[in-house]
């Protein structure tokens, strides 16, 4: 059996391709989740994604995931900046946990600056824009080996 890899978008990212293209390109969030899920077919992964705009379906993915995900890929939107209850779920999952930004949010507004989950997850990725989730299924790969 594959092994499951959780990949999880948070609010706004359903605009992608049309939302701000100068800072987060014109790819759709479906064009990100197909290369991301190829190569981790490639890999042996299966995928499943889930994005919503509701903190608590993001909350209850998490949930589900735990003895069922090896791990969690998750770009949390603006959500990543504010919520202490997704930073407290992914706290529970035992798997590994990749943060993953299209922009790099430590050279945009101040806001930005804090993540409410980085205490929690393996590490960050971003400001690659695409390649961003490359590199995050990169770092699964070899977290799960590193075990
Ligand atoms: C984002 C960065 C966040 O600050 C922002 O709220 C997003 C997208 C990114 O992928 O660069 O929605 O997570």
């Amino acid at each position: 059996m594959s092994k499951e890899i959780l990949l999880l978008s948070g609010p706004n990212l359903d605009q992608l391709g049309t939302r701000s293209p100068e800072i987060y390109g014109t790819q759709t969030l479906q064009e990100h989740v197909d290369r991301f899920s190829e190569q981790a077919n490639a890999h042996g992964f299966s995928v499943r994604h889930l994005q919503s705009n509701f903190e608590g379906d993001l909350i209850e993915a998490v949930h589900d995931a735990r003895g069922i995900a090896v791990a969690i890929v998750l770009n949390a939107g603006a959500l990543t900046h504010s919520s202490w209850a997704l930073a407290d779920a992914l706290g529970a999952f035992q798997g590994v946990k990749v943060e993953v930004h299209l922009s790099n949010p430590a050279a945009r507004e101040p806001f930005r600056h804090v993540s409410t989950l980085a205490v929690v997850v393996d590490g960050t990725i971003a400001g690659f824009g695409a390649t961003s989730y490359d590199l995050a299924l990169e770092a699964v790969r070899l977290l799960l080996v590193a075990g």
